[in-house]
């Protein structure tokens, strides 16, 4: 029994499965041209008047070849195509001319149909020697009195010192306390209202929110000029109200006088916590900020005591609205205080400065760096009825999912390559939002024109008399009925149909009416409402629930089942969309996909590498660590030697910040390492990860152990060697003195046998003869 059950659904799913095999705009388009065309992008409609009538089962909405091949004129289709025009598109400039141009394509204008995607490739080059404006905005409460005498002497040097990356350069200053009303101030005694430091016995300034000293100029001598004529005041409480300073200092662009071509950096130093927005209350400020400017009297931001602190939401927008990078050169105490800002604003970077600010040169240098360094897009306004992906193409490799390149210098080209979805219809034709690199002036600005509407829309006729004497509207070919009328020409009404021509109702003759799914009325079908989805198509031969399961849900869940086929939701894919295209969970700490030792597939690391494993393949004993890997850049970076500095390949593979340190400090993300140098010299230095940036952080001493004694050992070997040949020689004689000794007895012996054996010479005749008188019996002498 149960068999049979399955093999009957089997048999319907197969049936279900050949009218499917038609496409997805007769299964899905739908009975009006705008549905047709929302359903796919390759689906066209047809609006000829005679099209379709005989047989009358010839679906209006269809692949475009179809329905030429079905005799529809090209003239009376609607097809909208997606398309992409690029209305901007000078080149990057390579150096520095008038108009820099830093971003290609400048203007683009994408024409898109629902559910339709367009790619394009954005590419982004920073331009060597490119104009910076930087404006110091300094705290000037009584702690920093130290910071303020080191500016005293740096502000010069500075000066200089910018001046050498960039030869078109302006420079301002300012300065900010916090807010001058209590619980903020000084009150009493009275005097200390003119001088909050009389009770410490000394003179400084009337506490102050903030004041524009110095807009930015390029006489920059003129900034240290100013700086010696600055005094510290005093507050009371410990944060500062420096964020009031930061909004007057982006949004009064006349009296700063940001440039619009030029880099914008604001140099923010302090060395203590900030107010932000609803600390105000504490003073009875309830009036929010409203991130306007209000420079008054004296260049003083005038609405300090009667406006709250922004919030850090507004310092985000504010300073992305004028493309102002932040720079927060903080004490070391608050130094993670204001990184938590830092990383909840786009473009900034917190340095650390010394308790007396002298390091300010090598900080604002070093940050000025960092943010060359890394190209980064946002996006503006973007309508919410569009999707967006991208890939990056660095230097370092391709990423796909990133909107960002880390590890760039001046110089290098990166791009981008951007998709965009129309999900959706808005109720305005065209929609338009911009792309750019945060911190650059140029932009990419893209206006997209949602192709939803078929043109043969505008000439509907209401009440026509093709659709029976006006029962019902005929636009783009056919009739849309009034309620209660059916029909190709709304010939019948609801409630006195008949099942008329039943042929209109099945796929083939001899099918079932209406897949067995729903009822024929006037030669439509009219399909079931069940309780466990949608039963639709011409035939009622399509469902939502006959698609992939995985994990016991259709389609993964991510996505909307289409007559057997899953439509997978955006950033998923596969065929029952359980395949992620995001590549976050894919990112190691130290900014490579999978630690460079595996690849991304559906959202999770494969690892490649032998050895390697977790989750973004980021242990492996056996791999080459990244403090060997490193090893190599320290030495050529720091002590210019090693092969990357023979072969000149430092700055191209080692694109690492490197800075000196005193001692190493904890960091996220980082790797302690050391190894010992070709002079035996132990070097210690640190890898970490700040923001995709890597930093090699290398101690300044090194830890040479005492070598032994050169001449020492030359002596000892020397000697050694001597030794050896005393003995060698000693033996040798010895071998030989032996040899001899045997010899000589040998010599001996042979004379002695020598000398017995003259006895025996046969020349030798004895003076005796013996004869035999042989007649003579016996023998005689
Ligand atoms: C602040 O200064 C501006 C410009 O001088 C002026 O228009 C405004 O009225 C002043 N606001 C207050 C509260 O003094
Ligand atoms: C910074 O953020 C981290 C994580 O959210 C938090 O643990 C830490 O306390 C914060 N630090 C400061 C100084 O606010
Ligand atoms: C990004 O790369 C992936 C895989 O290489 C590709 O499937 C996707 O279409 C690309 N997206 C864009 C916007 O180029
Ligand atoms: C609808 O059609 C019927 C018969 O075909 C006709 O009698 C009736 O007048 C039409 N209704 C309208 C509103 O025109
Ligand atoms: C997706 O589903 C297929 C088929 O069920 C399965 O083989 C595959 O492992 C799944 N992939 C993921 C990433 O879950
Ligand atoms: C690196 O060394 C410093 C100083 O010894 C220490 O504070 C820090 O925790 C170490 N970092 C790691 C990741 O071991």
């Amino acid at each position: 029994m149960r068999s049979l059950i399955l093999q009957l659904w089997s048999i319907v799913l197969f049936a279900g499965c050949r009218v499917m095999a038609s496409n997805i705009c007769t299964s899905r388009g739908g009975s009006t041209c705008k549905q047709c065309l929302a359903t796919h992008p390759s689906c066209a409609w047809c609006f000829q008047e005679d099209f379709g009538r005989q047989p009358s089962s010839i679906p209006r909405c269809d692949l475009r070849e179809k329905l030429l091949a079905a005799g529809c004129a090209k003239g009376n289709m609607e097809f909208p195509v997606s398309d992409l025009v690029y209305e901007e598109n000078k080149p990057l400039s390579s150096r520095i001319t008038t108009n820099v141009i830093q971003m290609q394509p400048q203007k683009i204008r994408v024409t898109l149909r629902p559910d339709d995607s367009k790619r394009f490739t954005v590419t982004v080059r920073q331009v060597e020697d490119y104009p910076v404006d930087l404006y110091y905005l300094m705290d000037l409460s009584y702690s920093m009195i130290d910071d303020l005498s080191s500016l005293y002497v740096l502000g010069d040097e500075l000066a200089r010192s910018m001046g050498q990356i960039t030869s078109n350069l302006q420079m301002g200053f300012g300065a900010f306390v916090d807010k001058p009303m209590s619980p903020y101030m000084y009150l009493t005694p009275p005097q200390a209202l003119k001088n909050p430091c009389y009770s410490m016995g000394r003179t400084c300034l009337p506490q102050f929110g903030y004041k524009h000293v110095l807009p930015l100029t390029d006489q920059v001598q003129r900034f240290a000029e100013e700086v010696k004529k600055q005094d510290v005041s005093r507050n009371r409480d410990a944060p500062e109200g420096g964020f009031d300073a930061i909004i007057q200092a982006t949004v009064c662009k006349d009296q700063i006088g940001w440039r619009p071509e030029a880099s914008h950096l604001l140099v923010f130093t302090t060395d203590d916590k900030t107010h932000s927005a609803m600390d105000g209350r504490l003073a009875g400020l309830v009036q929010p900020n409203d991130g306007k400017c209000h420079l008054g009297l004296n260049n003083e931001y005038n609405m300090s005591t009667i406006l709250d602190y922004p919030s850090v939401a507004m310092l985000v927008e504010k300073l992305s609205e004028n493309n102002i990078n932040l720079i927060l050169a903080v004490t070391k105490r608050v130094v993670d205080h204001y990184q938590n800002y830092s990383n909840l604003i786009p473009g900034s970077v917190v340095g650390r400065l010394s308790d007396d600010s002298s390091n300010i040169i090598d900080l604002v240098k070093n940050a000025y760096m960092r943010i060359r360094s890394k190209v980064e897009l946002e996006l503006q306004g973007l309508p919410e009825e569009l999707a967006i992906s991208f890939n990056a193409s660095c230097t370092n490799g391709q990423f796909p999912g990133l909107k960002s390149c880390a590890g760039l210098t001046v110089g290098d080209t990166v791009s981008f390559s951007v998709e965009l979805q129309a999900r959706g219809c808005p109720a305005e034709k065209t929609k338009t939002f911009t792309l750019k690199p945060i911190g650059f002036r140029d932009a990419l600005q893209v206006a997209v024109n949602f192709e939803c509407d078929c043109g043969c829309q505008k000439l509907a006729q209401p009440d026509s008399p093709v659709c029976s004497q006006g029962n019902g509207t005929y636009e783009c070919g056919v009739c849309q009925c009034l309620p209660g009328r059916l029909g190709p020409h709304c010939e019948c009404a609801q409630d006195q149909y008949k099942a008329t021509s039943q042929d209109d109702c099945s796929a083939k003759p001899g099918e079932p009416v209406c897949s067995g799914r729903g009822d024929c009325m006037c030669g439509q079908c009219s399909c079931y409402s069940r309780g466990y989805g949608n039963i639709y198509g011409q035939y009622c031969q399509c469902d939502d629930v006959s698609c992939p399961l995985y994990k016991g849900k259709l389609c993964s869940g991510n996505g909307a089942c289409d007559c057997g086929r899953c439509l997978c939701n955006q950033g998923w894919t596969g065929e029952n969309c359980n395949c992620s295209m995001l590549t976050d969970n894919c990112m190691s700490n130290t900014g490579l996909l999978c630690s460079g030792y595996g690849q991304c597939v559906c959202g999770t690391c494969q690892c490649t590498q032998p050895g390697a494993y977790g989750s973004t393949c980021e242990r492996c004993p056996t791999c080459p660590d990244a403090c060997t890997l490193k090893k190599e850049c320290v030495e050529c970076k720091n002590f210019k030697r090693g092969s990357f500095y023979d072969d000149s390949s430092c700055s191209h593979i080692c694109r690492d910040d490197l800075e000196l340190v005193e001692e190493l400090t904890f960091q996220k993300n980082s790797v302690n390492c050391s190894y010992k140098d070709e002079y035996a010299c132990v070097v210690h230095f640190q890898y970490g990860d700040v923001n995709g940036i890597s930093i090699l952080s290398v101690i300044k001493d090194l830890e040479c152990a005492e070598g032994p004694n050169i001449l020492v050992v030359l002596a000892l070997v020397a000697g050694a060697i001597f030794l050896l040949g005393l003995v060698l020689l000693l033996i040798w004689k010895l071998l030989i003195t032996i040899h001899d000794r045997r010899e000589f007895k040998k010599f001996e012996e042979e004379r002695a046998k020598a000398k017995w054996d003259t006895g025996n010479n046969p020349l030798y005749k004895g003076a005796t003869s013996t004869f035999t008188n042989v007649t003579f019996g016996g023998s005689s002498e």
